[in-house]
């Protein structure tokens, strides 16, 4: 007889394997150590946090460090994003829902459109919604008043939060990459949450084609889980994480296939660079965007490529990743 498989939510394991307290939110310690000085004198104070930015790549725990400080100053979250507040109703809706000392995460904060923008500064600053009401000769305006909350917004583009927003918060955490140690260190704790057997050789394997990035560190500990599992095999051993990683065509530096293929066509069709950011994304046949949000914050990191004033270039190291000669004149 067939036996139907108990099927355990995936999502519940990214929740397992969220930090919930900061001893086990590991790395970003100067974020951290300011973080915690902020909401300690809040506390004191028995006031509201001020507002806070979070930005950085996706993946590197923004979120994560909004929920470990609505843990700490004792309100409920609640979760939204740029994109989901299309309309004034999306925003007065939110916010009218918030309770004293919540926190209100918006991610992708750079997407939010101009006219929530706007009415987000008054909430921001003086707890106070301002609604207009019917149409025309009739139309009025409503003013609430807000309980003390902490906006935290979230993005990993800075650089596109008009001057007004950005200005409006109390203080703005950069989200770096993690040290490789940090990340060993979070594979080993997730692999103790799931209960996992894992050698520190496999850990290592693991760590470098991870990113630098824990949200891909979790994820790729989970394929190799996967793939022991189905195996048979007991403990993660390094066999087993190198075969996991082969399959997924993920390489010694956590490239994928689609960073390959930029660093390709910027050696083979644009002769190592520089190329601009346009021309290669039509190469690629990708959207901009990700090339530039994606792909070349990893390889620049890495130092594959570099930005120049005329355009991304190869560098030796690249080259020499891809197995080719590495021409006259390549950039270090
Ligand atoms: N998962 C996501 N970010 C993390 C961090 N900083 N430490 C531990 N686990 C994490």
């Amino acid at each position: 007889m067939d036996k139907k498989p108990k099927i355990k939510e995936d999502l519940t394991i990214d929740s397992l394997l969220r930090p919930v307290g900061w001893d086990d939110y590991i790395g970003q310690g100067k974020t951290k150590q300011n973080l915690k000085i902020i909401l300690e004198a809040a506390k004191k104070r028995q006031e509201a946090c001020d507002h806070l930015l979070f930005y950085g790549q996706a993946g590197l725990g923004k979120t994560t460090l909004a929920h470990l400080v609505s843990r700490e100053l004792g309100g409920d979250i609640k979760i939204t994003s740029g994109p989901a507040l299309e309309k004034m109703a999306d925003l007065a809706a939110v916010l009218t829902n918030l309770g004293q000392g919540d926190i209100l995460f918006i991610d992708e904060a750079h997407r939010l459109n101009k006219t929530i923008e706007e009415v987000l500064y008054p909430a921001m600053e003086a707890r106070k919604l301002h609604l207009m009401v019917g149409k025309g000769p009739a139309a009025r305006m409503l003013t609430l008043d807000l309980p003390p909350f902490t906006l935290i917004a979230a993005t990993t583009r800075a650089d596109l939060l008009s001057g007004p927003l950005r200005s409006r918060f109390g203080a703005t955490f950069k989200l770096d990459y993690y040290e490789p140690a940090d990340i060993e260190v979070i594979i080993q704790r997730s692999a103790k949450l799931l209960n996992l057997k894992i050698t520190s050789e496999a850990v290592k394997i693991i760590a470098a084609a991870s990113r630098f990035t824990p949200r891909v560190a979790n994820r790729l500990l989970k394929r190799v889980r996967d793939y022991v599992e189905v195996n048979a095999i007991k403990e993660i051993d390094a066999a087993a994480a190198k075969e996991t990683m082969e399959l997924l065509e993920i390489d010694n530096l956590g490239l994928e296939p689609h960073d390959r293929r930029l660093l390709e066509v910027i050696v083979k069709k644009f002769n190592g660079g520089p190329v601009g950011l346009n021309t290669l994304a039509a190469a690629l046949n990708d959207e901009r965007g990700n090339v530039e949000e994606v792909y070349e914050p990893y390889l620049m990191r890495l130092g594959l490529i570099a930005r120049t004033s005329s355009g991304r270039m190869a560098t030796k190291l690249a080259y020499k990743h891809l197995g080719m000669d590495i021409p006259e004149g390549a950039l270090l």
